[in-house]
């Protein structure tokens, strides 16, 4: 392991000159209410789909054995918990550009490690997974990131890059046309900050493009049958329209409509809401 620090476990992150958050992702502005807003909303999206990623990694074989998993862009921390918690005897690195937002995972027994996802101060052929969860979709050029992992999983190690695709989201019944353009102004702002929220669709093929062998998408999917409507929020109701209310990509009265719909979703006791995720993954060339 080469680095500045190398990873520290438990405590503070291990800190580098590293470059501030780039791509379309700001925590700051991401959601209402801020930072706090952000690190809410990242904790109900964990919470609402964790379960089924975790049932795929399980699927994969993943095991402590297998470790350690390297977390590319593990934010605050919000999978690794539950991720340690889940698997305890899992030996994990929690990795981010952010090492403000990375603080928040201290204390889950993972390490925390501050480092840009395309240049990992860590051996190769030193990991057995690498975990990248709703990362690609902020950065610009996925490549580097994909060669990297591959550079540091040994032969034969596994890479599950968990993401959405826009154009299937999922469904909603009732289902409210007049939002279409609303939710596409969001997809556009993320395009023009470097982003591409419709990812999903080109995952396997940059998998390959990357070299991984045995490449496969593994969709899963989150109903109000399984979670009550409220936890949904973060993915339908307004919070994430209201940063753009204040960049002027959206009015306020886009805002408002938003918002009432979504109420009446919520208050809806027949309503159904089907979330899809994408979880593709590819083996490191033995
Ligand atoms: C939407 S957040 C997801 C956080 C976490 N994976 C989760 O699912 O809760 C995206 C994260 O990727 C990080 N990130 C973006 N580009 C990165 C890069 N090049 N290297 C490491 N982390 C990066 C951001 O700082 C942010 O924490």
């Amino acid at each position: 392991m080469s680095a500045a620090g190398g990873p520290t476990t438990g405590g503070g992150p291990s800190s580098s000159a590293v470059r501030p958050p780039g791509g379309s992702y700001d925590p700051g502005a991401t959601t209402a209410g801020g930072l706090a807003g952000e690190l809410a909303r990242l904790e109900a999206q964990a919470a609402l789909s964790f379960p089924e990623e975790l049932r795929i990694l399980r699927e994969l074989g993943l095991d402590p054995a297998q470790g350690p998993l390297i977390e590319v862009g593990a934010g605050s921390g919000a999978v690794t918990r539950r991720l340690r918690a889940a698997l305890p005897g899992l030996a994990v690195t929690a990795v981010d550009v952010d090492g403000g937002l990375l603080a928040h995972a201290a204390g889950c027994g993972a390490a925390l490690l501050v480092a840009d996802g395309a240049a990992l101060p860590l051996a190769d052929g030193s990991a057995g997974c690498v975990l990248l969860r709703y990362v690609l979709q902020h950065v610009a050029d996925p490549a580097p990131l994909l060669a990297e992992a591959r550079r540091v999983l040994r032969p034969g190690g596994r890479i599950v890059v968990t993401e959405v695709d826009a154009s299937c989201w999922g469904l909603a019944d009732p289902l409210y046309p007049e939002l279409a353009g609303i939710h596409a102004v969001l997809s556009r702002s993320q395009q023009q900050a470097g982003g591409d929220r419709a990812i999903g669709r080109r995952l396997t093929r940059l998998l390959r493009g990357a070299g991984y062998e045995q490449v496969a998408l593994r969709p899963f999917a989150t109903t109000n049958d399984d979670h009550p409507t409220e936890a949904f929020a973060p993915h339908l109701g307004p919070g994430r329209l209201q940063p753009l209310v204040a960049a002027g990509a959206l009015t306020l009265s886009e805002f408002a409509l938003a918002a009432d719909r979504w109420n009446r979703f919520r208050g809806d006791p027949d309503a159904y809401v089907m979330l899809l995720g994408f979880s593709a993954t590819g083996t490191a060339p033995r």
